[in-house]
């Protein structure tokens, strides 16, 4: 079974990430019940309805078709809770893996960067990836089709970001600041490298950045990196990865029946010690939940956590691989190629399992050049990779800085 302990490990290690995680490790904890706010999220309501209009706040569902036919939902919120129209610029937040636009709407409104920005004047538009629940329409192609699952975060990069930030530069005619949390800071910097969406751009914010997955402390997480990939033929054949599917319980089980690993703290061990949460709010959260990827998504992550760049998804053969590039290898991804100019805000933690400060060194030092006064980096010793999207705190610690840059940007 040692493969099935890879997936199960890789599809915690991304989650918020570890949303699935945690949902998971409730089966061992918790009893699977929860009636709050959050985990009445009605499904067939769109997230305004249900996440944003019962706080007082306007709302309006969006939605974008990418060029390669996936339909996108998008929130806006216009106002915030006074009603007083935006008179700042758009900003558009971008979750991470295993996540959707709830990631920014979690916590109470004064501790959730969504209603904050809201209140402070912001127009806010709040971005699904494909594959999550409320974006998973195509122009052609079902869910249930294995051509849906065909994709990476080459393809978020490539489609569904110039989508997102296409549409919202359109219907606010301004250019537009970026916030991204994990493998939203992933597809960033992938654009941005190539010199791509800087049109429509006037900061970006990138939290729990992820660019090198080299040095993870996590011995698991690189086992399992290893595992997935020697079995990687049989796993995109599932093409969904379903954090929650009947598969990945079973795996669990077999996981946590191991000596030495103790379930109930799995959001520990895979994001990192997160100092601020409101666990019982997050738990309720998480177990409610942790949206599907690309199997084909989970390779590519793996293969990072292997090689060590950041590069194009590798059809394993140069054949393969010079039918999709036209060149033996992957393209890398340059992050010295990012403009120099470009206003960046990068906050990383010193507790951060996945985005760990070894690696985010690596990508500081592809930065070295940047001009000083666009790069603002902020490190916060006791912050893991959860915190900087649901830490009670993170308004404090980084969400009052966040602003405070887009003022001068
Ligand atoms: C969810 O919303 C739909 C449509 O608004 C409604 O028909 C359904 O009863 C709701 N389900 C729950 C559990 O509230
Ligand atoms: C998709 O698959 C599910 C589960 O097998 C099935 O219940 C559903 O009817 C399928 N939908 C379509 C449109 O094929
Ligand atoms: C597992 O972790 C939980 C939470 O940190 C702790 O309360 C429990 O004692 C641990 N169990 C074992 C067997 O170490
Ligand atoms: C944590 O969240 C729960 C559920 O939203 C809430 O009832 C509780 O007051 C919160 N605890 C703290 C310390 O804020
Ligand atoms: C990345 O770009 C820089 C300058 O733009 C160049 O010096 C370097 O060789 C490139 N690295 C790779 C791996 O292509």
């Amino acid at each position: 079974m040692a493969e099935t302990s890879a997936t199960q490990i890789l599809a915690i290690v991304f989650c918020v990430t570890a949303a699935a995680a945690a949902a998971r490790a409730k089966v061992y904890s918790f009893n699977n019940q929860g009636s709050t706010s959050v985990s009445s999220l009605n499904a067939s309501d769109g997230i305004c309805k249900s996440v944003v209009e019962p706080q007082g706040y306007a709302c309006q569902e969006h939605t974008v078709t990418t060029k390669d036919g996936y339909i996108l939902s998008l929130q806006r919120m216009p106002s915030g809770l006074s009603g007083k129209a935006a008179d700042k610029p758009p900003v558009l937040l971008q979750h991470g893996l295993m996540m959707d636009g709830v990631t920014w709407l979690m916590n109470l409104p004064d501790e959730s960067l969504a209603f904050i920005l809201a209140d402070n004047g912001y127009d806010v538009w709040i971005a699904n990836s494909r594959g999550t629940r409320f974006s998973r329409g195509h122009a052609s192609l079902h869910p249930n089709d294995s051509a849906y699952w065909d994709w990476t975060w080459d393809e978020l990069a490539a489609y569904d970001l110039p989508a997102t930030f296409q549409y919202v530069h359109d219907q606010t005619g301004q250019n537009l600041h970026y916030v991204g949390h994990s493998q939203g800071t992933l597809i960033a910097f992938a654009a941005f490298s190539q010199e791509k969406l800087l049109n429509m751009l006037r900061s970006a914010v990138l939290l729990s950045p992820i660019a090198y997955l080299n040095q993870m402390p996590s011995p698991l997480a690189r086992g399992a990196a290893d595992l997935f990939l020697a079995e990687d033929l049989y796993w995109l054949g599932l093409h969904e990865f379903v954090p929650r599917g009947q598969a990945a319980n079973k795996l669990l089980e077999d996981i946590c029946g191991k000596p030495g690993i103790n379930c109930t703290d799995l959001m520990t061990s895979f994001t990192g010690p997160n100092c601020c949460l409101n666990s019982s709010r997050t738990n309720e959260f998480l177990d409610h939940e942790p949206q599907s990827t690309a199997t084909k998504n989970m390779i590519h992550l793996a293969q990072m956590i292997r090689t060590g760049t950041i590069a194009m998804y590798d059809y394993g053969n140069e054949n393969d691989n010079k039918d999709h590039y036209g060149q033996p290898t992957p393209p890398v991804y340059n992050m010295t190629s990012i403009p120099n100019d470009l206003p960046l805000f990068l906050g990383y933690g010193g507790k951060d399992y996945l985005s760990d400060v070894k690696d985010v060194q690596v990508l500081l030092d592809n930065l070295k050049n940047h001009d000083d006064d666009k790069l603002v980096v902020q490190y916060t010793d006791e912050y893991a990779h959860a915190d900087f999207v649901f830490a009670v705190n993170a308004n404090q610690i980084v969400y009052d800085r966040l602003i405070a840059f887009f003022k001068i940007n």
